[in-house]
């Protein structure tokens, strides 16, 4: 009883920090004692690995600089010559993620490496707004218009012009897509509005596809029903951004997310009543790194789009309210994805315990799209929302079933 108080304190807390407008780049605040992985961005822990390393720049149509990180070659693949067959694959991360996600977790866990390691070319996304993608052709992140987006713009626009560089700078006529959360809702926004877009994708993996949002549990069904007034308030308080970032996350994490401090489990717990409880997943020992690089920033938008489905229980676009509905859509309510256009082949992978992309869900997504090729159960009735990023055996539970898969392709 006491835990789940102290969780709900906690949680209120962080929540409350939302607004917390200054953004540090979190290195300065990392003490010596961290874990080196806490103080690199995703370009350093690359390199700090010993892998190659590209930084490159997409300009969307609508003026968002979108940073992707690349490794070209594995280590061994390129012992082997395995790199040279050149299969593309771009890596999309969760809400409040980054590049880091996929980079994170030890060499053999982390799906990024693996791939490279695979013969792949590996291209990481990070969506606009995130650390890497705040910067703009005209618009900065002080402005409120810089925010005024959620996935859907990154599933038309920034996944879209992401796509299409990396075509043109590698040459290749096609990619592998690897999905993760609301990396998935991505790829289903930009196949059922820009079709012409299946014949660039091999495949897509979506991993804890994130898309109906009827079956969400958890922490943040409290909030849920106050979608609205939360967008509204914080609008009009002029937060939004959604990032619990600056000095005063640093300090909480390192005050209670520690592993040499008592209240390390509780922060353990917060993760869990969002996500998901999957005790023998975490590392703890490394629990400093992963909150070191998430969350990495969005738009408040963003967040309340996914609040909104979970109230609407349908999958379509971001509900504007009717005015902005009219402008932007030119009907009243928002219009919902079709995907039935989605003729890619697509994958599914999901866990058991997964609070934010919920079994039904899933269920409903596949039995909604045209070309489900795989629908994959993650074996291990605990596995949940967060894990497919950082568990402990996250290669041995989910990635090598994703590896086998796209090598099929
Ligand atoms: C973190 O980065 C700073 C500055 O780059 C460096 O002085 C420090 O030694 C690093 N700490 C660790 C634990 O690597
Ligand atoms: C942002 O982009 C502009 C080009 O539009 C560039 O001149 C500037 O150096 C960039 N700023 C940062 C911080 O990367
Ligand atoms: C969805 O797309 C399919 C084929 O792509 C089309 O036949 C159908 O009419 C569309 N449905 C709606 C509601 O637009
Ligand atoms: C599924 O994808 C394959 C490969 O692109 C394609 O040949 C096939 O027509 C697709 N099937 C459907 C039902 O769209």
């Amino acid at each position: 009883m006491m835990k789940t108080v102290a969780t709900l304190i906690l949680l209120v807390v962080m929540v409350g920090c939302w607004a917390t407008p200054s953004f540090t780049r979190r290195r300065e605040v990392v003490p010596e004692n961290r874990m080196v992985g806490a103080n690199l961005t995703s370009p350093e822990l690359i390199e700090a690995y010993g892998y190659p390393v590209e930084i490159h720049h997409v300009v969307t149509e609508d003026g968002f600089i979108l940073e992707l990180h690349r490794i070209p070659h594995g280590l061994k693949a390129r012992r082997n010559n395995l790199g040279e067959a050149q299969r593309v694959a771009y890596l999309h991360h969760g809400i409040l993620g980054s590049s880091a996600d996929w980079l994170m977790n030890s060499p053999d866990e982390a799906l990024a490496y693996i791939l490279a390691e695979e013969g792949y070319d590996v291209w990481m996304a990070n969506a606009r707004g995130n650390t890497y993608s705040r910067n703009h052709t005209s618009l900065n992140p002080d402005q409120a218009k810089f925010w005024q987006f959620t996935w859907d713009d990154m599933g038309q626009k920034d996944a879209t012009s992401d796509i299409d560089y990396i075509l043109a700078t590698t040459g290749q006529e096609q990619l592998y897509y690897v999905g993760y959360s609301m990396g998935c809702s991505i790829y289903l926004a930009m196949l059922s509005d820009n079709p012409e877009y299946a014949d660039k994708i091999i495949t897509g993996a979506l991993m804890a596809p994130a898309s109906y949002m009827t079956g969400m549990k958890g922490a943040l069904t409290l909030l849920t029903p106050y979608a609205e007034e939360l967008d509204t308030i914080l609008n009009l308080l002029g937060y939004h951004e959604f990032l619990p970032g600056g000095e005063w996350w640093d300090e909480a994490m390192q005050l209670y997310c520690d592993p040499s401090v008592v209240t390390e489990e509780l922060c353990e717990n917060v993760l869990f009543v969002i996500g998901g409880a999957d005790h023998e997943e975490i590392n703890s020992e490394y629990l400093p790194v992963i909150l070191a690089h998430f969350p990495a920033g969005t738009s408040t938008h963003n967040l309340i789009h996914y609040a909104q489905l979970a109230n609407s229980k349908v999958f379509g676009k971001f509900d504007w309210g009717t005015i902005g509905n009219l402008n932007h859509y030119g009907q009243r309510t928002p219009p919902l994805y079709n995907l039935s256009n989605i003729v890619t082949p697509t994958a599914l992978f999901w866990g058991q315990n997964d609070y934010l992309a919920d079994p039904t869900d899933v269920a409903r997504l596949a039995s909604e799209l045209p070309n489900l090729t795989l629908n994959h159960m993650v074996s291990k009735p605990e596995f949940s929302h967060l894990d497919f990023t950082w568990a402990i055996h996250a290669n041995e539970l989910v990635y090598q079933y994703v590896v086998e898969y796209l090598a099929n392709y």
